[in-house]
């Protein structure tokens, strides 16, 4: 199910079971470790938690897909290297050259790195350019329009790709798929109307000028993405057989054109709740070739999922600074916004549950709704703003220092944070399979603010 508008919700009584178990009580004691360890806030992600998701996603989109880690969703450096480390067979697709810098420094090729997003300057594309230039060109770059591809085919003529022995740059063209989402309007990207990619007339229209300038930019296939954290498969199959249609027409003249991305968007909806793994979008793909002839269908698919890769694996442990009555229990932590903006932002939902209850360790049932001494209570962040809240939680008795952990806040938090209210960004820990607490980065400084 997606994100919905910020509300207050009623907290499930009915829970369905959960597939795959629940990781908290396994962690629950390595949470307070680090609370203990490293203070509040603090980010831990769980690896055996992304190892499974990353098994998941190779299951539903076995080789030969090319599975990408978009690192937007978390950008940390040591939590880029575990996700594209060995044996999780996924590359990375990066947005910036910041993003790239960070996939390089965590030991991932050039062929492995993808380049897409609407945000590319000039330098960026030339970046791309370059790596081609420089004989180690990147797995492809997606662009988004017509004045992306006058760019890259000037820089290209430039750096006289192809010629003398200088190897071709892979190129994509992003479509936009004009479909509706079954997701928050903040997370629907596919949408006619967004900023994100071309119509069909103008995405043919760029091909064609890539095609004519023949610089040594390989016009390679088609991008395409829905929006995060999609509650349904409709949208994306609509999306998926546009772009097949729009790959088959280019591929009959131009036979290297064979690459479908189409893209990322895997929902991780909050645990408990029913929402479509990657299985059940794998599971379209057959039927929408069978309508595709044979010589016009793609030779490559690629996905590109950052949300599924990290969000389950991610907590944010953080404590209690106050608890009124404000008509019904209110609780205010010592983090919310600046470490996890998704409530603020889109009404993201993350559910929180009690690690101590009057200062006692306590386990997931005391946050259950069988547990007696459970009640609603309103959570708040501690920022200053007023939309700085997290929603309505089933907790025990808590009181000054007692500490809760916000579930699935591996994506999309972190890499969103920020440092509103003089905030240094809070440490990152992992937890290895093997049970260490390795800390990957340090709190930031209050010497380095402002
Ligand atoms: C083009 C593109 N690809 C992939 C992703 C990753 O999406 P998700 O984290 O939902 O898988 C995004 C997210 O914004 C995106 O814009």
């Amino acid at each position: 199910m997606a994100d919905r508008p910020a509300q207050r919700r009623r907290p499930s009584s009915a829970a369905p079971p959960v597939d795959p178990p629940d990781r908290l009580p396994a962690i629950a004691d390595a949470l307070r470790v680090a609370a203990r360890r490293f203070r509040t806030p603090v980010y831990l992600i769980d690896e055996a938690a992304v190892a499974a998701a990353a098994e998941e996603l190779r299951a539903a989109f076995p080789d030969p897909w090319i599975r990408q880690y978009s690192l937007k969703a978390n950008d940390v450096g040591a939590v880029v290297a575990l996700v594209t480390g060995p044996g999780h067979g996924l590359g990375a697709n990066v947005v910036s050259r910041g993003e790239w810098a960070i996939a390089r420094r965590a030991g991932v090729p050039n062929p492995r790195i993808t380049f897409e997003g609407v945000g590319k300057t000039d330098a960026d594309l030339a970046a791309a350019v370059g790596s081609a230039a420089d004989g180690d060109p990147i797995g492809w770059l997606a662009i988004e329009s017509s004045d992306e591809a006058a760019v890259l085919v000037a820089q290209a003529t430039r750096a006289e790709l192809g010629r003398g022995g200088r190897r071709p740059l892979d190129v994509l063209f992003r479509l936009n798929p004009d479909v509706a989402p079954e997701t928050h309007a903040g997370l629907a990207v596919g949408r006619g109307g967004s900023k994100f990619g071309m119509t069909e007339t103008e995405l043919s229209a760029a091909v064609e000028m890539v095609v004519t300038a023949g610089v040594g930019l390989r016009p390679r296939g088609v991008q395409v993405h829905v929006g995060s954290q999609l509650g349904a498969v409709d949208a994306w199959r609509d999306a998926v057989r546009r772009g097949l249609a729009v790959l088959g027409l280019i591929r009959g003249g131009v036979p290297a054109f064979d690459t479908l991305d189409v893209g990322g968007g895997f929902a991780v909806p909050p645990i408990g709740e029913a929402g479509p793994r990657p299985a059940r979008f794998a599971r379209e793909i057959p039927r929408l070739l069978e309508a595709i002839p044979a010589d016009r269908r793609p030779g490559r698919f690629a996905i590109e999922p950052g949300r599924f890769v990290v969000a389950r694996s991610g907590w944010l442990v953080g404590r209690v600074l106050h608890v009124r009555d404000r008509g019904g229990r209110q609780v205010v932590l010592d983090t919310g916004m600046t470490e996890l903006i998704r409530p603020a932002l889109y009404g993201g939902r993350h559910p929180i549950v009690a690690l101590t209850s009057r200062g006692r360790p306590v386990g997931p049932e005391a946050s259950d709704v069988s547990s007696p001494d459970a009640d609603v209570a309103v959570v708040h962040g501690p920022i200053c703003e007023s939309t700085d809240e997290l929603d309505e939680h089933r907790l025990p008795p808590l009181r000054r220092g007692d500490l809760v952990a916000i579930r699935d806040a591996g994506a999309y938090a972190a890499s969103l944070s920020s440092t509103y209210n003089g905030r240094p960004r809070p440490p990152q820990v992992i937890r290895t399979i093997d049970g260490r607490l390795v800390l990957v980065r340090r709190r930031g400084a209050v010497a380095g603010l402002g």
